[in-house]
């Protein structure tokens, strides 16, 4: 990363303990993380080793016990529950595992409704117009009218992240986006993931379990009991 650029993500000394049946849990031990913009950043590691728990604090979804989480300069910890909802509208786009789709509605509706919450100016007709163009950039212009159940795991998943980045956020955090794709798939969507993150100037930063999938990111990082250590190979 060139240390000139101001970070998208500035994660110092973060740690993050819980208690459980009365005996303190530390699931993270002073983590450090900076991820510039347009840059991809994966994160590997064994199960249970908080990979997770680490995306859920850049997310704002929980609270570091100590250190300093900032995201686009924002110190999290400062921030309010309506203000953290704002920042992850405004900030955010996250693709899940399981990709949590609402099963009602249309795969454009699924992207349309995001797009909604984060840009309530825009009208319907501009809301509509957009949620296609990012599932046309995707590859699912001609899916636009199904419902999550008529499409494929991999086409589902692709309408994850159109809805992850149609409201164009500087960051995209994807917690194992592929876990659920065949090999071909998942390449397919981690590729796409690559290819629109580098057209917008999107931060990434990308769990899997895939070591060939991580290879493809700038840098790599590893999660192990909770500490973190870049492990990038040299290319
Ligand atoms: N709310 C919680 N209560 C108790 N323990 C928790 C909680 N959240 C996380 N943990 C524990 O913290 C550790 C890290 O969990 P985390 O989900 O971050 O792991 P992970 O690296 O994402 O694993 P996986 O690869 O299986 O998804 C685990 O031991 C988990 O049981
Ligand atoms: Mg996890």
């Amino acid at each position: 990363m060139n240390t000139t650029d101001t970070p998208i993500v500035d994660a110092r000394d973060v740690t993050y303990s819980l208690e459980v049946a009365g005996r303190p849990l530390h699931i993270l031990k002073k983590v450090s993380l900076r991820v510039a913009p347009a840059e991809v950043v994966a994160i590997v590691g064994p199960s249970g080793s908080g990979k997770t728990s680490l995306l859920m604090l850049l997310a704002g979804l929980e609270r570091a016990t100590s250190g300093l989480v900032s995201v686009k300069g924002q110190d999290l910890s400062k921030l309010g529950e309506d203000e953290l909802a704002r920042f992850r509208r405004k900030t955010l786009g996250i693709v899940f595992q399981s990709f949590h789709l609402i099963p009602s509605l249309t795969a454009l509706d699924n992207v349309g409704l995001a797009l909604e919450i984060a840009n309530p100016e825009l009208s319907m007709s501009q809301v509509r117009e957009k949620a296609a163009a990012a599932l046309e950039a995707v590859g699912l212009g001609q899916r636009l009218d199904h419902r999550p159940s008529a499409i494929s795991g991999g086409e589902q998943q692709r309408v994850g992240l159109a809805r992850a980045m149609v409201a164009n956020p500087p960051l995209l955090l994807a917690d194992e986006p592929t876990g659920n794709l065949d090999q071909t798939t998942g390449a397919l969507v981690v590729e796409l993931m690559f290819d629109l993150a580098r057209k917008q100037g999107t931060a990434v930063v990308l769990i899997t379990h895939d070591p060939h999938l991580a290879q493809r990111a700038d840098r790599v990082f590893t999660m192990t009991s909770g500490e973190l250590v870049e492990t990038t190979v040299a290319r």
